[in-house]
């Protein structure tokens, strides 16, 4: 994951700058008191959604697990970067090795601030600089949804990052400069309830900008290149653009929809790459959701592609 090397190196760049100012700067924040009002009761049918639309199965589930063991949520998944690996936890309901000891306010904590219990940051590998777009009572929802499901024992190993990276305060510095709960694409007055709800289904729970934007100096999401496609984190292949005038120009909506269902592009190519498991999830939200996903991506600012052009085959 090129794109964590940047930005955890500028994270520290800038932390050994700072130094004492640095230190104070990169304290976690957690949410204010009126933040946690909005929690409310949750419901874990709403819940399920966002379970889906936030991707927690394809990055916690065992590797490789299929059907019902996809809500086993034990971790181990191994996200390797040049610089170690980061590996998500056990995110079961396990109350020793997994988050079943949690309050919901913990959860909302962990994903709206990317701060841990303890009172520690996370890294950003864990999406939550898009997750930070989302309601506390979507929050409370997914909390209900996380408790219909399995406890499963077993630690997930750690992280295996070498220094300096292993340091978690310069992630404060990072979360001043990226860490929003604002909406990216700015919307006219009068704009479709359904492109609405499509720009918080993607900027938020969908965090489909940490794959499909590139990155700037330090490792944030480039938001004058929102959806421009960007390298791939592991550092070869392309996420294409997904902007109106770019890659689905000629994508019409229901061809998008269709493609979030059934993993079918326009043209039968199937789905590829690490969208497989995004494309398994959205197909289980409701059409109405696919539907709103891709008026706002049809509503997205055109960008030029966000990578460099390939280069000709040589033969
Ligand atoms: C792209 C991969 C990815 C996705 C998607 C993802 N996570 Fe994670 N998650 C991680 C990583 C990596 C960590 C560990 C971060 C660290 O070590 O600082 C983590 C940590 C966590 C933690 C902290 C657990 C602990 O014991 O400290 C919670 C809670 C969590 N994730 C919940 C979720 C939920 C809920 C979702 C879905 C809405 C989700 N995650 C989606 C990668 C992911
Ligand atoms: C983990 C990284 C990742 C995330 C998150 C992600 N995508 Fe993708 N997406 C990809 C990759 C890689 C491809 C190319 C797939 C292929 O080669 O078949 C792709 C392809 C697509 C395509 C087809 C574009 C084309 O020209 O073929 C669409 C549409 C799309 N993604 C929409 C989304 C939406 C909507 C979300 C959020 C709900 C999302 N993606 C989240 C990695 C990601």
């Amino acid at each position: 994951m090129a794109w964590l090397k940047k930005l955890v190196g500028a994270a520290l760049i800038l932390g050994g700058a700072g130094a004492a100012a640095g230190w104070l700067l990169s304290a976690p924040v957690k949410l204010d008191a009126a933040a946690l009002a909005q929690l409310g009761p949750g419901d874990a049918t709403k819940g399920k959604r966002i379970f889906y639309a936030g991707g927690c199965t394809s990055c916690h589930a065992k590797p490789g697990s299929q059907g019902d063991a996809r809500l086993q949520l034990v971790g181990g998944l191994q996200l390797k970067t040049p610089f170690g690996t980061f590996v998500p936890p056990n995110i079961s309901q396990d109350p020793k090795d997994g988050i079943g000891a949690w309050s919901v306010e913990d959860l909302a904590n962990a994903m709206l601030k990317g701060v841990s219990p303890s009172g520690e940051h996370f890294y950003p590998a864990f999406p939550y600089a898009s997750y930070a777009r989302m309601k506390p009572s979507g929050i409370a929802d997914l909390y209900a949804f996380l408790k219909t499901l399995p406890a499963v024992a077993g630690k997930a190993p750690a992280n295996s990052l070498g220094f300096p990276f292993n340091i978690r305060r310069g992630i404060g510095l990072w979360k001043r400069l990226y860490l929003s709960d604002q909406p990216v694409v700015a919307l006219a007055g009068g704009t479709r309830d359904q492109v609405v709800a499509g720009r918080y289904l993607v900027e938020g729970p969908g965090h489909c900008g940490e794959c499909h934007t590139p990155r700037d100096f330090a490792g944030g999401t480039k938001k004058s290149e929102w959806l421009a496609g960007a390298v791939a984190a592991e550092g070869s292949g392309i996420v294409p653009n997904i902007t109106s005038g770019g890659g689905l120009a000629n994508w019409s909506e229901a061809e998008i929809a269709n493609y979030l269902e059934t993993g079918f592009t326009p043209d039968f190519d199937s789905v590829g790459g690490a969208m497989v498991d995004v494309q398994r999830n959205m197909a289980e939200l409701t059409p109405e959701d696919r539907a709103a996903i891709a008026a706002y991506l049809k509503a997205v600012p055109p960008h030029p592609n966000g990578y460099p052009a390939r280069k000709p085959a040589a033969n």
